[in-house]
């Protein structure tokens, strides 16, 4: 999806500590400027022990600072200067050294030096910490963790799986397209923070026998964007997937479905317990009545079989009939008359707000353009890639439900 430009404008700091993490940073800075940013690169003695200020220079088209009797400055104060242009300091790898030397507030090289002399309400410290799953558990790496928060900073991950030294746990550092999206959604406002999003997405699938099956047209590219765009809003996102070919976006709890019935049941069994419910989903509105246990064999008159359908259970519909529903927000994928379309199904579903599109001109782009209707009138959302979209949503639903702007 395009995350090409999320972070135009951004000047960040990039720190790395001794770690073999630091093969990573070199693609994490590759991130950074595909997705705009200006990206400064401080490196410690022990990071150069990993990797070349060399690569890291060429990678982000700007010199590299190790020291901090760096006479470039005109100065001489990189620590100072270094910061009071930057959107936010990142330490990627940051290694469990450097946590406790930045709770101690020690400033003995650089990078410590930077991040203690940084402007704290201006400019974010952000840690990925890297080490080997012993040393992230140790008592003593936990306690510096927990400070490390109290203290203001956002910890983006560790992962967890295979680590450098042949073990297997927590500690190595997240990904390079991790990290980049953890950046990009530390930077987007709160404004679903703690609230509980369901999200339907994708199409479902009714088996007629073992090989075949009713299906609609969907990529789920809309719906994963929304669960995307509420995480970096900072709620809580369950997403309910048909089938789909699609990563989970980051900190989104996801459930696989087929069937509308399955799609049905997970929904209802999460909703009571939501805050809003979006349902971007194209449910096939009929199932066969009866699924073939074997393949359906062509007869020797090749006669055509005759399917029976029978209706599948309105998800959106039935959520919005709780007793005490969630917000509700339902598509509209019509071919025309949408604004008429999207007015009846309003209705007819009982929910308080329904985003309509072009169906042809949606399917499978990574654009689309979004007419949000409710009882107070009609709201374009113009064409934009469906992130874009999706956040613009976010920010709608948010201002409708009262939460915090
Ligand atoms: O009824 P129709 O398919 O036109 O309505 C579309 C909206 O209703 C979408 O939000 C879709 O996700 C939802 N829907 C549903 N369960 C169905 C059919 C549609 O939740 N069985």
């Amino acid at each position: 999806m395009s995350e090409l430009l999320d972070l135009a404008g951004k000047h960040i700091v990039l720190g790395l500590s001794g770690g073999i993490a630091c093969y990573k940073a070199a693609d994490f800075t590759r991130e950074l400027v595909k997705a705009g940013a200006t990206v400064q690169v401080v490196m410690t003695a022990a990071a150069e022990a990993f990797i070349t200020p060399v690569t890291m220079q060429a990678l982000s088209n700007r010199s590299v600072y190790t020291s901090q009797w760096d006479a470039r400055e005109p100065n001489n104060m990189a620590h100072i200067n270094l910061t009071r242009d930057a959107d936010a300091i990142v330490i990627a790898p940051a290694s469990a050294d450097f946590i406790a030397k930045l709770v101690q507030g020690r400033a003995d090289d650089l990078l410590s030096l930077a991040c203690l002399a940084r402007p704290i309400e201006r400019c974010p410290l952000l840690v990925a910490p890297a080490m080997n799953r012993e040393m992230w558990a140790h008592p003593a790496t936990q306690r510096n963790l927990a400070q490390l928060r109290l203290d203001g900073a956002t910890l983006l991950g560790p992962g967890n799986g295979d680590q450098a030294c042949g073990e297997i746990g927590d500690g190595r550092m997240l990904e390079p397209v991790e990290l980049l999206s953890d950046v990009i959604a530390f930077f987007q406002p709160k404004r679903l923070a703690g609230k509980r999003v369901l999200i339907t997405a994708g199409p479902t699938f009714e088996p007629i026998d073992p090989v075949r099956g009713i299906t609609n047209l969907s990529s789920g590219k809309m719906g994963f964007a929304i669960a995307r765009a509420a995480a970096e809003a900072g709620a809580i996102v369950t997403l309910i997937a048909g089938p789909v070919h699609r990563p989970t976006p980051r900190g989104v709890i996801r459930l696989d479905v087929g069937t509308a019935q399955q799609m049905f049941d997970a929904a209802l069994d999460a909703a009571a317990a939501s805050d809003v419910f979006i349902a971007t989903a194209a449910v096939a509105d009929w199932r066969p009545a009866a699924f073939a246990d074997h393949k359906i064999k062509k007869s020797a008159d090749y006669a055509v079989p005759t399917l029976e359908l029978t209706e599948n259970p309105d998800i959106l519909a039935a959520v919005a009939r709780l007793l005490k529903p969630p917000y509700c927000v339902g598509f509209a994928a019509e071919s025309a008359d949408l604004l008429k379309h999207a007015r009846e199904k309003l209705v007819r579903k009982g929910v308080p707000l329904i985003v309509g599109n072009i169906g042809p001109a949606a399917f499978g782009f990574d654009d689309n353009a979004l007419t949000l209707v409710d009882a107070a009138g009609e709201r374009e959302l113009l064409r934009a890639d469906k992130l874009t979209l999706a956040r613009q949503l976010i920010t709608e639903i948010a201002t409708r439900i009262g939460a915090r702007a």
